[in-house]
């Protein structure tokens, strides 16, 4: 593989990594609030960003490559609101998005046609990736602070497998 595309899918193995990194930051300062529910959800989210980054990891070695391992910063440590929270991850998630494609763009350039392939599945996960914290966002936005909805919220996240 071209050292280019070798190294830009390294990349995107560590922003994976840190994913999960910055959402288990966020799950563990909403579990000392004692916002289970939302506490959960980014727990789980963290755990489908190993996930994510895991399939890079095999991917590299699959093509005759190897993962390398490097830095991850530590993650913000707490967020004032729960929107806080969800507006940091969809942020995050349209920045994710944005290096997907860099990464897209550089395959086609390298005529890479196996790569291109294996990154359309991250493509189709990123418009899911930042849907669904968008539509938390935009409740959360109707709501405004309200406690009685925020701890339906929490409910309702608790159930996330
Ligand atoms: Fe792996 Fe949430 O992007």
């Amino acid at each position: 593989m071209d050292k280019r595309m070798v190294d830009g899918l390294n990349e995107q193995f560590r922003e994976e990594l840190a994913s999960g990194y910055i959402y288990l930051g966020i799950a563990a300062d909403m579990q000392a609030r004692n916002w289970s529910g939302v506490a959960n959800w980014f727990a789980k989210q963290a755990h489908e960003e190993a996930g994510h980054a895991m399939k890079f990891y095999h991917y590299l070695f699959q093509r005759n490559e190897r993962a390398v391992l490097s830095t991850i910063e530590a993650p913000r440590k707490s967020y004032e609101r729960i929107l806080d929270a969800f507006e940091a991850a969809l942020e995050h998630e349209k920045y994710i998005s944005s290096k997907i494609h860099e990464l897209v763009r550089l395959a086609r350039e390298l005529g890479d046609l196996p790569t291109e392939n294996f990154l359309q599945w991250f493509v189709t996960e990123q418009v899911e990736e930042e849907a669904v914290p968008n539509s938390i966002v935009e409740r959360l936005k109707l709501v405004g602070d309200s406690p009685h909805i925020l701890f339906m919220l929490d409910s309702e996240l608790a159930g996330r497998q």
